[in-house]
């Protein structure tokens, strides 16, 4: 049995990434919707994580979007480096 509100939610959901938006609660969905599958956030905490610096998470966050085939705009790229940042690596700008 499928709840009947199961179907709007999964089109909202899908719509999601094609809105540009740099609001922190749209960026944490967008995040848990297209960020999740191949990696959890470990990846952000461990010892030898590859990111250095902000530049650097950005170009990293440009590089698995673009795997993805996301076509995020320059805005959506900076906002998820922006919450990856102030949830898990904490570079100072
Ligand atoms: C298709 C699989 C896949 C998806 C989905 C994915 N990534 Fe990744 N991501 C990778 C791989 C592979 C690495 C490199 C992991 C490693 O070196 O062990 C990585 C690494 C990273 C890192 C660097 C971690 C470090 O070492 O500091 C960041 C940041 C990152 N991903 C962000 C994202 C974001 C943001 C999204 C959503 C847009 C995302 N990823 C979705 C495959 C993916």
């Amino acid at each position: 049995m499928i709840p009947r509100l199961t179907l709007p939610a999964l089109c909202l959901l899908l719509a999601l990434p094609t809105l540009a938006s740099a609001d922190e609660e749209d960026t944490a969905e967008l995040y848990q919707f297209n960020c999740t599958s191949c990696h959890g956030a470990e990846v952000y905490t461990r010892t030898d994580r590859k990111v250095n610096s902000l530049d650097a998470l950005e170009r990293q966050v440009r590089r698995c979007e673009l795997a993805l085939g996301l076509k995020w705009f320059d805005e959506e790229i900076a906002s998820m480096a922006n919450y990856l940042n102030t949830h898990y690596y904490k570079f100072t700008p």
